[in-house]
């Protein structure tokens, strides 16, 4: 493993989450703060899916620590066809202080990160299908910026366990919040990744039926119930996933006042309802706002342990 990169919430140790997530709300509300970290360096940023938030969030932050930033298609570089990833991550690491990659199989990354170890080039997961830690860093930042503190706060998440529940639920048990998931039968978070965040100290708890689940919580959070390379089960998901729409009796089901979260892109009327996605509780755009913050946040924590390490 490349002891620089970057391919799960736990990759940062306790103290550089803290840090990544103080700095990241810090540089947010006085960006006269922000140092130019990347300064005459390059990022680049490889894409086999789709992407909004990811993208522009990577280069906004790239660009605003004075780097350059460079994003590329995978079928641009015939990523696995033309060249192999490993190959590709060893030639940018020549250009580029960091390497960042959203890919289908998680593997990927691992051999990316491995081929440019030597290097200590920073190898950043912009989401596999196991695990989107990028975007659970913007979560916990969002959180943290309305609650002033995460321990002891709880999250429903109500929907698939995928890979943002992963993150999501690793960086959780790190910053002391406690997780309860609902999902129907079979789509679960694979139980490794609970037991991961058990080990971490994390109180994860497992309640199928929805409105038990978000009971006194502080905040639910979904997301599509049909991720990006699953489109052939679509059918089979919409079936499997009715009961767990966030609607407004789940919400009211909460007996309380809670944020509702999601990573977006929302599918109205599939995982979330309208008036939820758009209504009072949800804090989606400050979410997504938070994705360049908590990027570029932890972007500077990379690149100053990689020049620590020599
Ligand atoms: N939340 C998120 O990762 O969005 P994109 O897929 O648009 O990057
Ligand atoms: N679970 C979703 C997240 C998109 C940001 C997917 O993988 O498509």
């Amino acid at each position: 493993m490349n002891p620089a990169s970057f391919l799960d919430v736990d990759d940062l140790d306790h103290a550089a989450l803290e840090r990544v997530l103080d700095r990241a709300i810090a540089w947010k509300a006085d960006p006269s703060g922000v140092q130019p970290a990347l300064s005459g360096r390059a990022g680049a940023a490889l894409f086999e899916k789709p992407s909004t938030r990811t993208r522009v969030s990577f280069e906004t932050a790239v660009a605003t620590l004075g780097g350059h930033p460079v994003s590329l298609r995978g079928d641009e570089v015939g990523f696995g066809t033309r060249e192999t990833p490993a190959d590709i991550a060893r030639t940018l690491a020549g250009y580029c202080a960091v390497i960042a990659a959203r890919v289908f199989d998680h593997a990927v990354l691992d051999e990316m990160a491995a081929a440019v170890e030597e290097r200590r080039v920073p190898v950043v997961n912009l989401l596999s299908d196991a695990t989107h830690p990028c975007q659970a860093l913007a979560d916990l930042m969002t959180m943290k910026e309305h609650w002033g503190s995460l321990e002891g706060r709880r999250v429903a998440y109500v929907g698939d366990g995928n890979n943002v529940a992963a993150s999501l639920t690793v960086g959780a048990a790190m910053t002391g919040i406690e997780v309860v998931l609902s999902s129907p039968s079979g789509y679960e978070l694979d139980d490794h990744v609970i037991a991961r965040a058990r080990n971490l100290g994390g109180i994860v708890d497992q309640e199928q039926d929805p409105h038990e689940a978000v009971r006194g919580v502080d905040a639910v959070y979904t997301d599509v119930w049909t991720s990006m390379g699953q489109e052939e089960e679509s059918a089979a998901r919409r079936a499997a996933f009715g009961a767990y729409q966030v609607d407004d009796q789940l919400m009211d089901a909460v007996g309380g006042k809670s944020l509702f979260l999601h990573c977006l892109p929302a599918h109205r009327g599939e995982e979330v309802t309208a008036s939820v996605l758009d209504g009072p509780q949800s804090v989606v755009w400050q979410q997504a706002e938070n994705r360049m913050h908590a990027a570029r946040s932890l972007l500077v924590e990379l690149v100053t342990a990689q020049q620590e390490g020599g």
